[in-house]
């Protein structure tokens, strides 16, 4: 399933308008700091009101939450899916915090709980310079030992992949039999997560879903698509001033991006 960030209702209304056209559920998410800057029952009311509308399954979903906080807050806002991003931390405060997340969602309802184990580098914008390192890649053992004492339903995995895009346009190459380890190891006991999801090339996406990825996350790719949209409009039309007329090409900008991303993860 693809996972496509949003911090407003134009980048809503342009995933949830390519998930209808192409008969796909999706999940929606908001970082920590978009969730912030939209507000947490807003994004609710707002997904709510296009489930309504068009019928579709949208899954609401807090993306990279960083406390204990962040993560009660979406759940008390409605959300169904949290992923609480502990990779900062050592392995056993990670363990005891994503511990306190699950057992505050199983509380509430049967709520998705992600968690992640490696280190994730960069950030969701382009031209990112990054230097992977080995130890960075999440360790197959250690990846089924977070799983078992955690009992988080979904793990993000560090396999190669990097927020954002990296300088030069595409990213690294995925360790894919890092990615085999891990799914063999873990076998069925949670699914498999790709952060990272802009600036992959597509036989990597591919080939990472063949070997047990059942969510990808994409922001960058529509962050880019939404500025530069806006921006050739902006010079093209100096004086449109209706928010509604700016944002038509960006709203389209968004839509087909996700509806190519869609595509190839249905291939
Ligand atoms: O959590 C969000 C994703 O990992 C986004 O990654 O900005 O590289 O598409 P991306
Ligand atoms: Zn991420």
């Amino acid at each position: 399933m693809g996972a496509f960030n949003f911090c407003n209702a134009e980048i809503l209304r342009a995933i949830a308008e390519a998930a209808v056209e192409l008969k796909t559920p999706v999940i929606v998410s908001t970082s920590q700091g978009e969730g912030v800057f939209l507000g947490f029952k807003q994004a609710r009311s707002l997904v709510n009101a296009w489930q309504e509308q068009l019928g579709l399954d949208l899954i609401l979903h807090l993306d990279h939450g960083k406390s204990l906080d962040i993560v009660k807050t979406a759940i008390d806002a409605g959300y169904d899916s949290v992923h609480f991003d502990g990779s900062g931390l050592s392995f056993a405060e990670n363990v005891k915090l994503m511990r306190q997340v699950v057992e505050y969602a199983k509380q509430k309802n049967s709520i998705m709980v992600e968690g992640e184990l490696g280190y994730l580098r960069g950030a969701s914008a382009p031209g990112q310079k990054v230097i992977i390192k080995k130890k960075d890649l999440t360790n197959p053992a250690m990846a089924n030992k977070f799983i078992q004492e955690t009992g988080i339903d979904s793990l993000a995995v560090a396999i190669g992949n990097i927020h954002g895009i990296a300088q030069g346009g595409q990213d690294p190459h995925l360790d894919l039999a890092r990615l085999s380890e891990i799914q063999q190891v873990v076998a069925n006991s949670a699914f498999l997560v790709l952060h990272g999801g802009s600036g992959i090339p597509d036989k990597d996406v591919k080939q990472a879903i063949k070997s047990g990825i059942v969510k990808i996350n994409v922001n960058t790719e529509l962050r880019v698509a939404y500025v530069n949209a806006l921006r050739k409009f902006l010079q093209d039309n100096p004086h449109e001033t209706t928010p509604y007329k700016v944002m038509e090409p960006v709203v389209a900008a968004i839509k087909q991006v996700v509806t190519s991303k869609i595509r190839l993860f249905n291939f």
